[in-house]
């Protein structure tokens, strides 16, 4: 089975701890010893969102800012790479036909950000259909998809189950409230959608119930299921 995990920056490093690192490692090493071909990407959390608003406070540009962004993704893939014992030895990947070429000789693949004007939850969708990865996994700060947002709205329904249209319906909104905060980015979502990408939304704080999730299918946050999608054929065995 092949998988492509994003990590968010706030998931993986929230503050600087050596230990959150590498049991995040750690989950994805025992994917590899699963049998999984496992691409991570990762995100840069607090540290870039820092990094672009002083940017921003000094007159950069946008692109300026999200090279900033990138910047904090790949040192975050490199210190998740420095988490790795001999188990997996991952490839750090700037692009994704780098991306692709290591995968292709089964080494595992560690990035962040690639290009200015998306988040690294885009880049997670485009490296998981560029190498043909059965599962796209999400490990976020929310535990889903809800209707409304969890953190303003008591009556805010999590979804077990949606379309990929269906997700892009929920996100859309979402997105277009400033400071708002979806789960997965619209980009990302369309990009599922196009794709008809089978896809998987969790809290990644625990990186065992991450690699359950990959592993089992079972899971308490939001499987996004294309139509006539089949279930990846690793759960049945
Ligand atoms: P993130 O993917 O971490 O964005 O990229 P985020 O939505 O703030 O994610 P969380 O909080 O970790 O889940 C950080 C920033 O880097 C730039 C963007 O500015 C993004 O907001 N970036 C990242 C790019 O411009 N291109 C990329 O491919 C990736």
């Amino acid at each position: 089975m092949r998988v492509v995990l994003s990590l968010g920056g706030s998931v993986l490093a929230p503050e600087l701890d050596g230990e959150r690192v590498a049991s995040h490692a750690a989950a994805v090493e025992r994917l590899v010893r699963d049998g999984c071909d496992v691409g991570v990407v990762v995100g840069g959390g607090g540290v870039a969102r820092e990094y672009i608003e002083t940017g921003r406070e000094m007159g950069a540009n946008e692109v300026a800012l999200d090279r900033l962004g990138i910047d904090v993704t790949r040192v975050n893939a490199r210190l998740l790479r420095a988490g790795f014992g001999e188990v997996a030895d991952p490839t750090l990947a700037a692009d994704y036909e780098t991306a692709e070429a290591a995968l292709g000789r089964g080494e595992t693949v560690v990035m962040g950000g690639v290009t200015p004007g998306q988040t690294t939850d885009a880049v997670a969708a485009v490296l998981a259909e560029s190498v043909g990865a059965d599962l796209l996994v999400y490990g976020t700060g929310a535990d889903g998809v809800y209707d409304a947002d969890p953190a303003a709205d008591p009556d805010a329904t999590k979804s077990d189950r949606l379309s990929p249209s269906e997700l892009v319906d929920r996100i859309a909104p979402m997105s277009r409230d400033a400071g708002a905060s979806a789960p997965v980015d619209l980009f990302a979502a369309k990009l599922i959608e196009r794709a008809g990408m089978r896809t998987v939304v969790l809290d990644g704080t625990d990186p065992d119930a991450v690699a359950d999730a990959v592993l089992t299918g079972e899971h308490t946050g939001t499987d996004v299921v294309p139509e006539g999608g089949a279930e990846p054929s690793y759960w049945a065995h």
